[in-house]
């Protein structure tokens, strides 16, 4: 069936269903709207099945007109009627993949659509799973799943996974200049998959397996765990040691050869980095491998948020003021700069340990309007905390500003003009607006 399918994508005849319109899903719609194919969006989420429909994109790297003029054109649709999976020819699918409190791979995200899936499955289709998870998914769980209702790999459907590698906020790198990297769980999976890319990305790389594109997924973000870690243990050793770490990098990746620069940061934050190199470890302890540099990274980046209380209370110390009643005022707390994801943010974990010590905590974050903390990390429970205006007032009143997020929008020339004590997390403050500031600024 592998040749009717690849002459169905080239013809530009194959109807494409993507099952979770997140961060990954509606960017791939629409991009696979562009290209000329007719496109549905399954969502359990009414409401962003609706805003689609409305012709509204709520995801910053999709601009609503571009889903607008998609779904007037009559090329574009979100349901959650899973119904019409049946109506599709390639199927693909990016749901959550979480960790559980234990850490282990949740992938019942991925079983309920994979459930979906099976309901309609028919001969004919192509199903490609994007989401992270652990080697043999695909193999071990999506394939049995699909052949128990009667269909034969090959002959009657094709499947293989393709990771999924979207930066969100990046304006260079988009899904068309993105390499994607494509597994099938038989060759002409995977040279179905791979001609169903090549139709929206610039480079197709295909690997021999399901569980080569699953490892190589993984590999690529545990090298980014690991080497933050690097980065955030070199932060800490140099604060002890008085250097200033920044620099320290910049000198180091003048090299031009065998040395790849990191930063430090104020911990983790996605749902990408600080869960997925879990998933490798859970695979590698069913085969009795301990992964020591997953739990290292781990380790070392998870203590970063204490180390950003420490720096507020040394530079609150040598001001002869206490934590417990001083007003610190964090400016970001998205993981990252220019989005508003707060999944896994270290900003959260900073608010809960400023205020465990007594601090008055307040932020400005001008792409995330609230944050919500679990009952079980904040004393009353449960409760929102609000994006304050960045007024004069607001920072003149604040003991401490903390920046967890450079994002580029804040005017960080009037931070420094009126702040007090600045600890920049992120290198936000260049040199230029560290020689001109009136506050005192402690940099990780
Ligand atoms: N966000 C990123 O930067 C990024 C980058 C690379 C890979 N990934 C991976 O891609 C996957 C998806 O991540 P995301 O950031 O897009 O998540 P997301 O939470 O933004 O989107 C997932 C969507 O799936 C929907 N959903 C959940 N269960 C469903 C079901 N059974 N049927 C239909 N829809 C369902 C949710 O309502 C949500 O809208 C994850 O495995 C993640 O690790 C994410």
């Amino acid at each position: 069936m592998k040749e009717e399918f690849i002459k169905l994508i080239t013809d530009k005849g194959a109807r494409i269903g993507v099952i979770g319109l997140g961060y990954v899903g509606l960017p791939l719609l629409v991009e696979f709207a562009r290209s000329g194919f007719n496109v549905t969006g399954f969502e359990v989420d009414e409401h962003k099945a609706a805003e689609i429909n409305a012709g509204r994109s709520y995801i910053g790297d999709v601009v609503g007109s571009a889903v607008r003029e998609l779904v007037h054109a009559d090329r574009l649709r979100a349901t959650t009627d899973f119904q019409y999976l049946k109506d599709c020819d390639a199927v693909i699918f990016c749901v959550p993949t979480p960790l559980r409190k234990t850490k282990e791979p949740d992938v019942s995200y991925i079983l309920a659509a994979a459930e979906q899936i099976q309901k309609s499955l028919r001969r004919g289709q192509l199903i490609v799973l994007e989401s992270t998870t652990y080697p043999g998914t695909t193999d071990e769980v999506l394939l049995p799943m699909f052949e128990e209702m009667g269909l034969k790999l090959d002959e009657d459907f094709l499947l293989a996974f393709s990771p999924e590698r979207v930066d969100p906020g990046n304006p260079q790198f988009q899904t068309h200049n993105i390499p994607k990297v494509v597994g099938g769980c038989t060759q002409d999976s995977t040279e179905a998959a791979s001609h169903l890319y090549s139709q929206i990305v610039n480079d197709v790389h295909s690997v021999s397996s399901a569980r080569v594109a699953e490892a190589a997924k993984l590999l690529e973000n545990t090298f980014r765990a690991v080497n933050i870690g690097m980065a955030n243990e070199m932060a800490r050793l140099c604060y002890a040691l008085n250097i200033d770490t920044w620099e320290v990098i910049r000198a180091a990746a003048t090299k031009p050869f065998g040395f790849m620069p990191f930063y430090p940061g104020p911990g983790i934050g996605g749902h990408c980095i600080p869960l997925d190199p879990h998933y490798l470890s859970w695979k590698a302890r069913q085969h009795g491998f301990d992964s020591r540099f997953i739990g290292l990274a781990e380790e070392v980046n998870s203590r970063m948020p204490e180390h950003v209380v420490t720096l507020v209370v040394d530079g609150l110390n040598d001001e002869r003021k206490s934590l417990k009643g001083s007003r610190v005022l964090l400016l970001g707390v998205a993981y990252k700069k220019d989005i508003n994801d707060v999944r896994e943010s270290p900003a959260l974990s900073i608010i809960d340990r400023l205020r465990a010590k007594g601090a008055d905590v307040r932020y400005h974050d001008p792409f995330v309007e609230e944050v919500r903390f679990d009952d079980a990390h904040t004393e009353g429970g449960g409760e929102a905390l609000s994006s304050v205006e960045l007024t004069d007032a607001e920072l003149k009143a604040a003991d401490c500003v903390v920046i967890v997020t450079d994002h580029s929008g804040i005017d960080y020339h009037h931070v420094t003009a009126l702040a007090p004590l600045i600890v920049d997390t992120r290198i936000a403050l260049n040199g230029d607006l560290r020689r001109a500031s009136h506050a005192r600024i402690i940099r990780l």
